[in-house]
C-alpha cells in the first residue's frame, strides 16, 4: 500500500466520531473548518455545537447581531474570523440567494476563506481534488518525506501544496484530506508521536534518520512586543461599571473592555494616581481605589505579550453612564477580561 492508501485505511479505522463528519452540508463544514483553524478539535467542539444550535442555517447566521456572533466566538481569539464568518453569511444570503458556492475558486470569494478552507469545503462537500495543507499536513509530509524546507517560507508553502496535491486519491478526496489531518493530530503529533505503532514506520524518512524532533522546520519571523495595559474597573454604589467598545482595528475590534490606559512601562500605584487620563476620567469624583493584582498578569498573544493590571475604582456614582454589573456577562469581551470578570466578585 502507498502513503495515500495507508492513511485512508487508517482513517477508516481510527477516525473520531465528530458531528461535522455526519454531514456534507457546506454550511456546517464551513463552520467547523473556520472554528478548527482556531483550536484543536476537543476545544472546538462546544463552539461548533453552540454555533449550529444558535444558527442552524446560513440565513439565521446572516440575520444575527454581530454582538451575538462575537459572544459565541468568545474565547477562540482572532475575532476578525468571527466577523468575516458573519459577513460571508450575509454575502451568501444577499448576493447568492442563500446558495453556498460549490467550487474551490468560488469559495475563495468568501471573506475569511483562504486556500485551506476552500480546499476543505470543496473536497469534503463536492469531492473536488483540492489538497488541504494545515499544520498537521505540514508535519506529516515533512517527516514522512524528510523535507527540511521551512514550512512558512514562500518556497515551502508552494512545495508542500504541490506535494499534497500530487498525493490526492481519485475518489473520496474529502476523506483522504481529513485522514492526513487526523493522522497529524492523533498519531504524528508534534511531541511524542506514536512511531512505534505507526502504519508508515517502514517508509518514514524522519524516523529512519532520527529527525522526528527536528521536523518540520519553521523560521522565526515574528518579534513579540510587550504592551502595558491598565484596565479601570469602576464599581459604583448602585452596582454599575463602565465598559467601552474597542473600535480600533486589530484582534479585539468591536469587543468590549473596561476603560483602558496603555502605558509604556508597568504603572505603579503612585504613577496611577498622577496619571492625567485617569484624573480626567474621574473628573474630581470622590473615589477609593485598589489594585486587583499587584503583579501584572501576562496575557500572551501570538505577537504581543500584554502586561495587565486591573485597577478597582469604587465610588458613589459613575462619572459617565454605565451598565449594571448584573448584565456584564452579556457583552462579548476578550478572554483576558472574561477571566477577570469570572474571578472578581463584584
Ligand atoms: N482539522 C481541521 N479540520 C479537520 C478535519 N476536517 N479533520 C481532521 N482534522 C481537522
Amino acid at each position: 500500500m502507498n502513503f495515500t492508501k495507508i492513511l485512508t485505511h487508517w482513517y477508516s479505522v481510527f477516525k473520531r466520531d465528530l458531528p461535522w463528519r455526519e454531514t456534507k452540508s457546506p454550511y456546517y463544514i464551513w463552520l467547523s473548518e473556520i472554528i478548527l483553524q482556531q483550536t484543536q478539535i476537543k476545544q472546538g467542539l462546544p463552539y461548533y455545537e453552540a454555533f449550529v444550535s444558535n444558527f442552524p442555517t446560513v440565513f439565521t447566521l446572516a440575520n444575527a447581531k454581530e454582538e451575538q456572533v462575537l459572544k459565541l466566538w468568545q474565547g477562540l481569539g482572532y475575532y476578525s474570523r468571527a466577523r468575516h464568518l458573519h459577513n460571508a453569511a450575509q454575502y451568501i444570503v444577499n448576493e447568492l440567494q442563500g446558495e453556498f458556492p460549490k467550487t474551490y475558486k468560488d469559495l475563495l470569494t468568501l471573506k475569511g476563506v483562504g486556500d485551506y478552507t476552500a480546499s476543505a469545503i470543496a473536497s469534503i462537500c463536492f469531492n473536488e481534488p483540492a489538497a488541504v495543507v494545515d499544520g498537521n499536513v505540514y508535519r506529516v509530509l515533512s517527516r514522512y518525506y524528510g523535507i527540511a524546507t521551512p514550512i512558512n517560507s514562500t518556497q515551502g508553502i508552494k512545495y508542500f501544496k504541490a506535494l499534497a496535491q500530487s498525493l490526492l486519491p481519485h475518489t473520496n478526496i474529502g476523506d483522504y484530506n481529513q485522514a492526513i489531518m487526523e493522522f497529524g493530530a492523533v498519531q504524528c503529533k508534534p511531541k511524542n508521536p506514536n512511531c512505534i505503532e505507526c502504519p508508515l514506520q517502514d517508509s518514514c524518512i524522519a524516523l529512519a534518520q532520527k529527525k522526528i524532533e527536528s521536523l518540520p522546520v519553521k523560521i522565526n519571523k515574528t518579534k513579540v512586543s510587550k504592551k502595558y495595559f491598565n484596565f479601570l474597573v469602576f464599581v459604583s454604589e448602585d452596582k454599575k461599571t463602565l465598559l467601552e467598545q474597542r473600535t480600533t482595528k486589530g484582534i479585539w475590534q468591536n469587543l468590549y473592555q473596561f476603560p483602558l490606559i496603555e502605558t509604556t512601562k508597568v504603572l505603579t500605584q503612585k504613577q496611577f494616581e498622577k496619571n492625567k487620563k485617569i484624573k480626567m476620567l474621574l473628573n474630581e469624583t470622590k473615589h477609593d481605589f485598589s489594585l486587583y493584582n499587584k503583579k501584572a498578569i501576562i496575557h500572551k498573544l501570538s505577537h504581543q505579550h500584554l502586561h495587565t493590571k486591573f485597577w478597582i475604582i469604587s465610588l458613589d456614582k459613575l462619572p459617565q453612564k454605565g451598565i449594571p454589573i448584573s448584565e456584564i456577562h452579556e457583552y462579548p469581551v476578550p478572554v483576558l477580561i472574561g477571566k477577570f470578570i469570572d474571578e472578581f466578585s463584584f
